[in-house]
């Protein structure tokens, strides 16, 4: 079998490690991919993540079996669409299904249409009346642009004056785009995160492993929010009663509600939840695999993932066993120091070989055979052990096993987890 998978970061190198697993995979295009994954995959540079109309010619062209479009930008834009009609079988929603991400009042609308647990909401085209609003509703609160912003386009404003000028930004200086014509103004919540990731082919839900990121730059939570520094698996948060209750509350009735929308969706739906004191809530949706979440997801799937997506595609998910190992997993993520701000990049990476073995390249390239920084995350390293103290343990091991000029990590990755195990 011969598959393309589109994207070139630490998710898609975790997805293209996974899919080599299957004896049957005999070549892996990753479009673009990057310098750090060139010994699973072979990396077409010329093509990017956006360009659509290039990725299906080569598919075409490459006689590709599968394809798996992982980055949001691809899906919002039609990849998958465009896949299919040329003949190549695609893991990943449509462009209609991908509006789950792409528009955040499409989603809030649809959880408020089918009563599934989220944050009280307004959503508003006209700048004067966000800023009115701001005025008459209580701090903190959180502002929202509603298109794709790479992960930024949230603010968290614990005074009114830091939200007006958040909405401002949006609307008016239009820092995002386009994707700030509308903006998400909602209730603060509060309560532990969770990220879950589940397959589903439209009609079965099957929730992954549940797994908690750490989304600021710093230890203890602080600093720039970032992609991800780091995640575990499983979150210790996530008991099976809560596991239960959002499989009946959210999962299900999220699938339900795309149905009846007439907007199936096919592939991996996120779920990013807040465990607030009146129940877990939906913080947002994404219409595709976390970063770095998929790094610590997918070590622990016992399946084959190609069979796995498989079934999302042709629909026989329900009849496709998929099972996750009992131990835990910890990705630390070593980045760029300055990162997510100025940082400087074109440094020499080393690593040691077991280093290697469990490393998700996301941001390096091949310069005169040469592996050098270009990225601000460089590069994951996961472990999987029994339990999650030893998994932290293992992959900060891991950590000191690779090495360039400048690099930069979180020292508490898992740390707020263990303390829920042990309250738990
Ligand atoms: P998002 O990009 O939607 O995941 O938002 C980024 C981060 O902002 C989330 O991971 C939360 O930590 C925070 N956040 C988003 N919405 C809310 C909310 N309604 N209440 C509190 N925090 C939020
Ligand atoms: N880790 C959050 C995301 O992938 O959006």
């Amino acid at each position: 079998m011969k598959l393309l998978v589109i994207g070139g970061g630490g998710r898609e190198h975790a997805i293209i490690k996974k899919l080599k697993e299957n004896p049957a995979v005999e070549v892996i295009y990753a479009l673009p991919g990057n310098g750090g994954m060139a010994a699973d995959a072979i990396c077409v540079p010329e093509i990017g993540a956006k360009e659509i109309d290039k990725q299906v010619k080569f598919a075409v062209a490459h006689s590709i079996d599968y394809a798996v479009v992982a980055p949001d930008d691809p899906l919002a834009l039609g990849a998958v669409d465009a896949l299919t009609a040329a003949g190549v079988p695609c893991f990943g929603p449509n462009k209609a299904a991908a509006i789950i991400e792409a528009s955040k009042a499409f989603s809030k609308d649809l959880m408020k249409k089918y009563r599934i647990p989220t944050a009280q909401y307004e959503t508003f085209t006209d700048m004067d009346a966000a800023l009115r609003y701001l005025d008459a509703s209580p701090a903190p609160i959180v502002v929202k642009a509603d298109g794709l912003a790479l992960g930024k386009g949230v603010v968290v404003a614990q005074t009114t004056q830091e939200a007006k000028a958040a909405v401002r930004s949006m609307m008016e200086d239009k820092v995002f785009g386009a994707s700030g014509t509308k903006v998400v103004i909602e209730e603060f919540l509060t309560g532990p995160e969770v990220s879950v990731l589940s397959f589903t082919d439209g009609e079965t839900v099957v929730p992954m492993v549940s797994s908690m990121d750490h989304k600021r730059a710093g230890d203890g939570d602080t600093g720039a929010n970032t992609g991800g520094m780091g995640t575990v698996a499983p979150n210790p948060f996530y008991t099976p009663a809560i596991a239960q209750e959002c499989m009946e509350t959210i999962f299900k009735p999220t699938i339900a509600a795309m149905k009846a929308e007439g907007r199936p969706f096919k592939g991996c739906l996120y779920f990013g939840l807040m465990l607030t004191p009146s129940g877990p809530k939906v913080i947002e949706y994404n219409c595709r695999f976390g970063d770095p979440e998929t790094q610590v997801v997918l070590p622990l799937l016992k399946s084959d993932l190609l069979t796995v997506m498989h079934a999302t595609t042709d629909g026989s998910l329900a009849q496709t066993p998929v099972e996750f190992s009992t131990g835990s997993a910890c990705c630390v993520v070593l980045a760029s120091k300055g990162y997510p701000a100025k940082y400087d990049k074109g440094f020499p990476i080393t690593m040691t070989g077991e280093a290697a073995e469990h490393a998700y390249v996301a941001g390096a390239a091949l310069h005169d055979g040469v592996l050098v920084t270009s990225g601000g995350r460089v590069l994951g390293v996961t472990a999987v052990s029994d339990t999650l103290p030893a998994a932290i343990t293992e992959a900060y091991r891991l950590a000191e096993g690779v090495h360039f000029e400048n690099k930069y990590f979180r020292t508490d990755i898992g740390k707020r987890a263990l303390s829920a195990q042990k309250e738990g």
